[in-house]
């Protein structure tokens, strides 16, 4: 029997995921130790529709500590697609004495699941969520993924890139099949309550003026999430061990972005400058055409329609 092990799945890509398995009729085992990045409410939340489905198992587990537990939870003969999406997220607290929280959550777990899948056997596919922050800050634009070796801009982005070498290198010498998707800023419904256009939603609605870092050109290839999902199930069967990006090809600066969120929710929006922070980058932009090539990944959603979809999800 097919089963998915999906890491993080309470989180906003996570529990997604999980809900778009279980609607595909798949038996689905989720793993999550509910770290207080954000608050574990919106998690629980997040993860509360898939909790009604017989098909859902949830393991409130830390995936930094022994494994053992996840035997009792598979048969050998199942065959097991792995999402390794759990991980600590976001660039700016990455720094100073909570960069061991990122080497934890990042790297020991992401070394720790593949010690396990590679002892296990029987893994259809080990497919990791990477992240554009791996790039840092590169000479030439879009971001392809030949370039020479990229250089994070963040600590966060170290321990990203870190894991990546990871589940390349079990590839490469143990033969797990694996594929890392870098995913370029994502939103839509769940994003987390940390994430730009999340904060200038409730801002927005709030009648406050949003907070930018920096001077608000800096620009961002947004993805919708329904976009990266999609990529996520096509990359079951890119076992090849590739990193390819996910990037919605929506690359605008903050300040257009605002403007259409001026526009979707048909107000006028203030906007307060304060200095940019340490780690953030001033363009990301994709390529996306080896995730096209590879697996037939393009992505369809437009700003303003995402944008639409966050409004209406946090206006609930
Ligand atoms: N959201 C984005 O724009 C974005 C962009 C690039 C990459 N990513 C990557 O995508 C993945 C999901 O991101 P997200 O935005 O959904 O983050 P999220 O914080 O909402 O979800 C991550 C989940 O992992 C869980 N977790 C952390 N450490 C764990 C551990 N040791 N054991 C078990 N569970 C643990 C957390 O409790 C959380 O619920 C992450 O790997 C992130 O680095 C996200």
């Amino acid at each position: 029997m097919k089963k998915y092990l999906v890491t993080g799945c309470a989180g906003f890509i996570g529990s997604t995921l999980t809900d778009k398995l279980l609607s595909e009729g798949a038996s689905v085992i989720g793993i999550d130790v509910f770290r207080d990045y954000y608050d574990v409410n919106i998690k629980r939340r997040n993860i509360a529709s898939a909790l009604q489905n017989p098909s859902f198992t949830l393991l409130e587990k830390d995936l930094s500590a022994n494994l053992g537990f996840l035997n009792n939870f598979t048969d050998s003969s199942d065959e097991l697609v792995i999402y390794h999406l759990a991980a600590q997220a976001g660039v700016r607290k990455s720094w100073g004495s909570d960069f061991r929280i990122y080497t934890r959550d990042n790297i020991d777990a992401t070394q720790n699941l593949l010690e396990w899948a590679y002892d296990r056997g029987g893994i259809k596919n080990f497919v990791y969520a990477s992240s554009s922050s791996i790039y840092g800050v590169p000479e030439v634009l879009p971001m392809t993924e030949d370039q020479t070796v990229p250089i994070p801009h963040s600590p966060y982005g170290v321990t990203k890139l870190a894991a990546e070498n990871l589940v390349r290198l079990y590839t490469a010498n143990m033969g797990l099949p694996s594929v890392s998707l870098r995913f370029f800023t994502v939103y839509g419904p769940r994003q987390r309550p940390d994430m730009a256009f999340n904060r200038f939603i409730r801002s927005a609605f709030n009648g406050k003026a949003i907070g930018v870092f920096g001077n608000g050109r800096q620009t961002r290839d947004f993805t919708y999430i329904d976009d990266i999902i999609n990529g996520l199930r096509l990359a079951e069967n890119s076992t090849k061990g590739l990193a390819m990006n996910l990037g919605g090809g929506n690359r605008v600066t903050l300040l257009h972005t605002i403007e259409t969120l001026a526009e979707v929710m048909d107000r006028k929006i203030e906007i307060e400058f304060s200095e940019s922070k340490l780690g953030d980058v001033p363009d990301t932009w994709a390529s996306a055409e080896l995730a096209f090539t590879e697996m037939g990944w393009k992505p369809s959603v437009s700003l303003e329609e995402g944008l639409k979809q966050e409004v209406n999800w946090l206006s609930g």
